[in-house]
């Protein structure tokens, strides 16, 4: 059943509004998902960008938790990704210098046995949280992150039904792809015969709430009012949030992060529950059918989105208007732009980036994504630690 729509006055619509833009729009007060806990290792560092910022992440082998650097040698400047773990410490594959979990060099192969380790060697450290199979990491200051819940992924059900989760790298600015999670209406025609059916197209209408920290979409169908139709979630800065709803009891959701790696580029996430794994995970065959077989259709989908969001990245960049004609289904996509605007207006957290959307793009889409793995985790119950 879909959420009850609140019986707010106008007054408290503008205050909700106001607050929703005043507390969200900062993209470094909060958890990313990063990597999943499976790919960390202590054997090997491994390198991801966020916010364009190059980080290198691996396991302590002691302690077996996760350490999130900069990747950046405090020697000079070499990336620390491509070194290596020994003794139970990561080093710098240039010249060896070799890392304590807090960042600071430990140890100097060439140093001179009368000179000290100078006290400007160490790199920037991240905070990392493990959960629900993922490594979350945190980019801005400590005393920002008291203030906030320690991270786990979000499914709008609530409940502890079993998610699949997995990620693939996409050659597509994060806002493009987050935009078209918000848009119900490219549905029918980008996904027919896969999530879609054109047949079923009709007029559309949405009804946007502001919720706090967050917006619901609401998908009104006028013409078809039996449809299963979707409530979706903004949660500032990168994360989008569906419920199906029907007329019938359901409590299948999904969980979109589309983490903002660097310009033009994107880790996009996802975590999806449907009521039907939880007896398919009971049987062991089947759960693994359904391992395997839901990461191969999760990536058909995104390719049908992928053909969009390169074409249209590619004419932004030369250009093009973004919405020459908005209809009233555009109605998320709009308040996205506005929310966009305002924060980059703030803080932008890259300084290519203005506040307009269309002008971040780049025209270095290379059409490499359709050979990209799609990367899946195993199926973790939601709050699992
Ligand atoms: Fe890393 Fe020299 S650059 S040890």
């Amino acid at each position: 059943m879909a959420s009850p729509v609140p019986n707010w006055t106008q007054d408290e619509i503008a205050t909700n509004r106001a607050f929703f833009y005043e507390q969200t729009t900062e993209f470094r007060k909060t958890w990313y998902p990063l990597v999943p806990s499976n790919e960390l290792l202590t054997t090997q560092p491994t390198a991801l960008r966020l916010l364009e910022e190059p980080l290198v992440l691996y396991r302590d082998p002691q302690t077996n938790q996760p350490v999130v650097f900069a990747d950046k040698c405090a020697h000079r400047s070499a990336p620390l990704s491509v070194g290596r773990i020994m003794d139970g410490k990561l080093e710098c594959r240039y010249h060896g210098w070799q890392y304590d979990t807090d960042g600071k060099v430990s140890h100097i192969p060439s140093l001179l046995k009368d000179r000290s380790i100078p006290a400007n060697a160490k790199v920037q450290t991240y905070p990392a949280h493990e959960a629900d199979g993922w490594v979350w990491v945190w980019p801005g200051t400590l005393e920002d992150m008291q203030d906030v819940p320690k991270p786990k992924l979000y499914h709008p059900w609530g409940g502890d039904l079993k998610a699949i989760s997995g990620y693939v790298d996409l050659d597509i600015d994060h806002s493009l792809l987050l935009e078209n999670f918000l848009d119900p209406s490219h549905i029918p025609f980008t996904h027919d015969t896969t999530i879609g059916n054109r047949k079923l197209a009709s007029a559309m209408t949405i009804d946007c709430q502001f919720h706090g920290k967050f917006i619901r979409g609401l998908q009104v169908n006028p013409d078809l009012p039996d449809m299963i139709t979707s409530e979706f979630e903004f949660h500032p800065p990168c994360t989008i949030s569906l419920k199906f709803v029907s007329k019938t009891e359901s409590r299948n959701d999904q969980s979109f992060y589309c983490i903002p790696t660097r310009k033009g580029h994107c880790r996009f996430i996802y975590a999806q529950r449907f009521t039907f794994f939880e007896s398919a995970f009971k049987i062991p065959v089947l759960g693994s059918v359904v391992s395997w077989y839901f990461p191969r259709f999760n990536k058909k989908v995104l390719m049908e989105d992928y053909a969009m969001l390169t074409g249209l990245q590619e004419r932004l960049a030369m250009g093009a208007n973004a919405m020459n004609s908005p209809v009233a289904a555009d109605l998320m996509i709009k308040t996205y732009r506005n929310w966009w605007r305002k924060a980059m207006k703030k803080n932008p957290w890259f300084k290519g980036y203005s506040d307009d959307i269309e002008d971040i793009v780049l025209g270095d889409c290379h059409h490499s994504c359709a050979s990209a793995e799609t990367k899946a985790v195993p199926a973790t119950l939601s709050g699992d630690e």
